[in-house]
């Protein structure tokens, strides 16, 4: 097993044109929760950037933002619209230390086989500075599973989720869920986590 799935990355490259060019926004509102809790300017990794609208809200918000897809035709998709350099980097490629203020992953870790999560949030939290800020979102399930897509989902539990954080050492974990929706238009539960370094 490794920390990504071939079905999931073969999607985002063959439909990358088309994922990228769907016109979805940013999601406002927990975006300005996450940059409200870091420093004036603050550096903000992106992971599983997608079409970059989320980085592109960081950047006109004044943050030094840098960001990711695991996919080079995703990365350069976003790069086109964003005009700056976007990397490709695999999640468990990411190999740093105390570098980030804050690191956004959204819905990107969803696809994250769930053995691997726990390896995945460690490189995480070893890349924030302390008293860094981490956000990701899920899709929420029972048990892990695919889409119509053939895309993988962990599609965990709030307490599913919670223990696989628990192996770390954060200050604070907070968990909300949500309904909204993702490519395939269905009503969708989602789980957003913010996680803070401690100090
Ligand atoms: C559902 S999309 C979300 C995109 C964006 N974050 C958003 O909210 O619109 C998931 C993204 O994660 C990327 N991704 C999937 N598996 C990945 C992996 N193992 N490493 C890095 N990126 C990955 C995909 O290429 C895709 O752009």
């Amino acid at each position: 097993m490794t920390a990504q799935d071939d079905q999931t990355l073969d999607f985002y490259a063959r439909q990358a044109a088309a994922y990228t060019a769907r016109g979805k926004g940013p999601n406002e509102r927990r975006l300005l929760q996450f940059l409200s809790r870091l420093p004036t300017g603050a550096t903000v990794l992106e992971l599983g950037c997608g079409a970059g609208q989320d980085t592109e809200f960081m950047l006109a918000k004044g943050f030094a933002v840098r960001p990711t897809d695991g996919r080079p035709e995703i990365a350069r998709a976003a790069e086109r619209r964003l005009g700056i350099p976007v990397a490709t980097l695999l999640f468990d490629e990411l190999d740093e230390r105390e570098t980030c203020d804050g690191i956004w992953a959204n819905a990107c870790l969803l696809h994250v086989p769930r053995a691997e999560l726990p390896g995945i949030l460690a490189r995480i939290h070893a890349a924030l500075k302390p008293g860094g800020v981490f956000h990701a979102s899920f899709k929420a399930g029972e048990a892990e599973g695919r889409d119509q897509f053939d895309r993988y989902y962990n599609y965990p539990s709030e307490d599913w989720l919670r223990e696989r954080f628990g192996t770390l050492d954060w200050a604070e974990v907070t968990v909300e869920a949500g309904v909204g929706s993702g490519y395939d238009n269905k009503p969708t539960d989602w789980l957003y986590v913010t996680a803070l370094r401690p100090d």
